[in-house]
C-alpha cells in the first residue's frame, strides 16, 4: 500500500515570472483551484492522505492553503459563497500536511531527497503539481498504485511526445512486458536529450511510485544535467536491476508548468464545466 505523497514545490517557477515573484508557481488557478489542489485531490483518489511537501522560501501561500481561515470562514458562513469552500475543507478534514523546506534548488532529485524524513522507509507517490493529470475514470496516480502493486517496484508515468520535444523530458527506452501495450520494464533513462540522441519517444511526466530504496542512491548521486542532481539518473540505477516499470497512463497531461500548457488547461477545464 502506498501512503504518502511527496510533492517537490521548491522550484522557482521562473517562467511564471513576475506572478511567481511572490507567489508559489504550485498555488497559480485552473480556473479557481490552485493546481497544487489538484494534486491532492488526485493523491487522495489513490487512497493516499498523507501529504509530504518540499517546499522552499517565499512558498508560504501553499501551508495556509491547506489550513483553516477562521475569519473568512466567519464571514462567508451561511452565505451562498460558502459552498466555494466545501472541497478544500474537506481535503484539509482527510488528509494530513507536513511540511519540509528545501534550502538550496539543487534539482528535482534533491528535492526528493529532501523529503526522506518525511517518507521514511517505505515506497512512496511523488506528484509534480504542474503537471495536471486528468481521468474521467480513475486517476493517474490510482492507475499507477495499481502497478506498484502488481510490479513492487519503482513505476514511473509516460507518455508519447513529438521527438521534437524530447530535450524537455526524461526519456526512457524499455521492453513491453509480456501480454501488455502500456507497460514497459525500463533499460535506459536520458535526461532532457536532443532528439537525435532520445532512445524513443516516451517521456517521463510528472509522476512517480519511488521504492525508499532511491534516497540512498540520491545521495550518491552526482548533479547531472543542467547541474542539478537529477532523479533520472538515480531512477537509472534501479532500472540497472531490472526494478523501474513505465506506464502509458490512460488521460489526460497538461504542462501547467509552461504558459502554452497552462492556458491549454484553463479553455479545457472551463469547457468541461459549460
Ligand atoms: P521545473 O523544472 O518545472 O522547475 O521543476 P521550476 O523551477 O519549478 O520552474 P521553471 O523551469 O523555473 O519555470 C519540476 C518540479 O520540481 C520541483 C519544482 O517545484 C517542480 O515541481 N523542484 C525543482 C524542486 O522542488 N526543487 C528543485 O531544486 C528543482
Amino acid at each position: 500500500m502506498i501512503r504518502k505523497c511527496l510533492f517537490p514545490a521548491a522550484g522557482y517557477g521562473t517562467r511564471f515570472l513576475p506572478a511567481t515573484k511572490a507567489t508559489p508557481k504550485e498555488m497559480l488557478p485552473i480556473l479557481t483551484k490552485p493546481l497544487i489542489q489538484y494534486g491532492v485531490e488526485e493523491a487522495l483518489s489513490a487512497g493516499i492522505n498523507t501529504m509530504a511537501i518540499v517546499s522552499g522560501r517565499g512558498k508560504r501561500a501553499i501551508e495556509d492553503h491547506f489550513d483553516i481561515s477562521y475569519e473568512l470562514e466567519h464571514q462567508i458562513k451561511g452565505g451562498s459563497k460558502e459552498r466555494l469552500l466545501t472541497e478544500i475543507r474537506s481535503l484539509i478534514t482527510q488528509c494530513t500536511f507536513s511540511y519540509t523546506r528545501q534550502v538550496e534548488m539543487k534539482g528535482l532529485g534533491h528535492a526528493i531527497l529532501t523529503g526522506e524524513t518525511l517518507i521514511g522507509n517505505e515506497a512512496f507517490a511523488v506528484i509534480l503539481a504542474d503537471d495536471l493529470c486528468h481521468d474521467e475514470n480513475k486517476s493517474v496516480l490510482e492507475q499507477m498504485t495499481e502497478i506498484y502493486e502488481k510490479y513492487q517496484c519503482s513505476v514511473v508515468a509516460i507518455e508519447e511526445v513529438p521527438i521534437d520535444e524530447t530535450y524537455k523530458y526524461g526519456v526512457i527506452a524499455g521492453k513491453l512486458v509480456d501480454g501488455t501495450d502500456d507497460t514497459y520494464r525500463v533499460t535506459d533513462m536520458v535526461e532532457k536529450p536532443e532528439p537525435k540522441d532520445a532512445p524513443s519517444n516516451l517521456a517521463i511526466i510528472g509522476r512517480y511510485i519511488l521504492t525508499p530504496d532511491i534516497f540512498d542512491i540520491l545521495r550518491e548521486t552526482k548533479p547531472g544535467k543542467g547541474g542539478e542532481v537529477q532523479i533520472t539518473d538515480a531512477l537509472m540505477e534501479q532500472a540497472k536491476k531490472g526494478k523501474v516499470i513505465a506506464f502509458k497512463f490512460k488521460g489526460k497531461r497538461f504542462d501547467c508548468g509552461s504558459v502554452d500548457g497552462f492556458v491549454e488547461a484553463t479553455n479545457w477545464f472551463y469547457n468541461k464545466m459549460q
